[in-house]
């Protein structure tokens, strides 16, 4: 399946458009057919494990509230006709169907891909203009809405509201989105949706880490490590000149400490990679009931058994001179790269027995055993 860019091959979107400019695509998805409507989101919104919020108010008043799921059903029975959003995270990973739609935005790399947020709102519902710190693809799947955009703009916030509304917003050009039409707007462009009658917006959102939480990232990963990357020496140590000061010298040794001790390059590409297949992640992936050995896994699949990869893992590899290492929400498997493929590709994984060498059935029981891969037979 083609990328849903209209016109555009994925290279010509990236190149003009991705975290560059916003782009709209009608009739991005042709004649579609949302596979979950209103009653259903709000189902989910019942649930437990499900993150959701419920946004009340208008432009007009500034009269914004916010509530967080679970819900109970009868939260939404006295909401009435207007002015209404109820916005659920990470649906494509409660309803496994949906795996197929990210799966058309396969042109990211997956580590780049966060989630589907669905939103469901009543005629004249909005969370208000505000600006997003990630790209997104905004897909009308029900009814129609007004998206405004502006990529000048007072950053100043409403004061005392608990939404990030912007304070003041005055749109450059806004369209409305008919179902199956997709609005890309890259970060930091204020964006402002109304719905001109009751319908969804699914918005299919990205992740990119800040050098901050890397570096927090890093110093938790770093923890866990024996080796302390040794420790700071001064044996040209000099009389101390000014009481209290750490000289140049000092803080210039201090310094290459650190660097020296970040900058094992192969020990940071696997941080990157475990940090990235976590990152945002709501969830971890619970180890199944029974584990399994590696010779009921080879069985099960020559049995016709197929693999699936859990939804609430995310999958990333890096090259290593043996193959693959291989990360699924911040483990690490080393495996073939032909393997590691395999398991992220867009589709769920195609295993043959032709590939099932002992190395790769150890690393698939190992990844069914901690949770990340899911057989057929027990879902
Ligand atoms: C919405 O679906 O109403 C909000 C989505 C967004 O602005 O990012
Ligand atoms: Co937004």
């Amino acid at each position: 399946m083609s990328a849903p860019l209209g016109n555009l091959s994925a290279g010509q979107f990236l190149n003009r458009y991705w975290q560059k400019e916003p782009c709209l695509i009608r009739r991005a998805f042709d004649d579609f057919e949302p596979l979950l409507d209103g009653n259903d989101l709000a189902g989910l919104a019942c649930e437990e494990m499900v993150e959701s919020r419920l946004v009340r108010g208008s432009m007009e008043k500034s009269d914004w509230t916010v509530e967080y799921g679970p819900f109970d059903e009868s939260d939404f029975s006295s909401l009435g006709e207007e002015n209404w959003t109820l916005l659920v995270q990470d649906v494509e990973k409660h309803y496994a169907p949906l795996q197929a739609l990210m799966g058309r935005f396969s042109f990211i790399p997956n580590w780049r891909l966060d989630d589907l947020m669905i939103s469901f709102a009543a005629t004249g519902g909005s969370v208000g203009p505000h600006t997003d710190q990630y790209d997104v693809f905004l897909l009308q799947a029900e009814g129609t809405r007004r998206w405004q955009i502006a990529s000048s703009f007072e950053p100043e916030l409403l004061r005392d509201c608990p939404l990030n509304v912007l304070q003041r917003f005055t749109p450059e050009q806004e369209w409305v989105l008919e179902p199956g039409d997709m609005l890309y707007l890259p970060p930091n462009v204020a964006h402002h949706g109304i719905a001109l009658e009751p319908g969804m917006t699914w918005s299919i959102g990205s992740r990119a880490p800040s050098g901050a939480d890397l570096l927090q990232g890093l110093g938790e990963w770093l923890s866990f490590d024996t080796d302390e990357g040794g420790r700071y020496s001064d044996p040209d140590l000099q009389p101390a000149k000014r009481a209290g000061e750490m000289d140049a010298e000092a803080l210039r040794k201090l310094r290459q400490l650190m660097l020296a001790r970040i900058d094992d390059s192969d020990n940071v590409d696997s941080f990157l990679a475990a940090f990235m297949s976590r990152f945002r992640l709501a969830h971890e992936p619970a180890p199944p009931p029974e584990p399994i050995r590696s010779k009921d896994l080879l069985a099960a699949i020559q049995n016709g058994a197929q693999l699936l990869r859990n939804p609430w893992t995310r999958l990333t590899w890096i090259e290593t001179p043996q193959g693959a290492r291989l990360f699924a929400a911040g483990q690490a498997f080393d495996c073939s790269t032909s393997l590691a493929e395999i398991l992220c590709q867009r589709e769920q994984p195609a295993i043959e027995m032709a590939m099932l060498d002992k190395p790769s059935v150890d690393t698939l029981t190992k990844l069914i055993n901690k949770g990340h891969m899911l057989l057929t037979s027990d879902v």
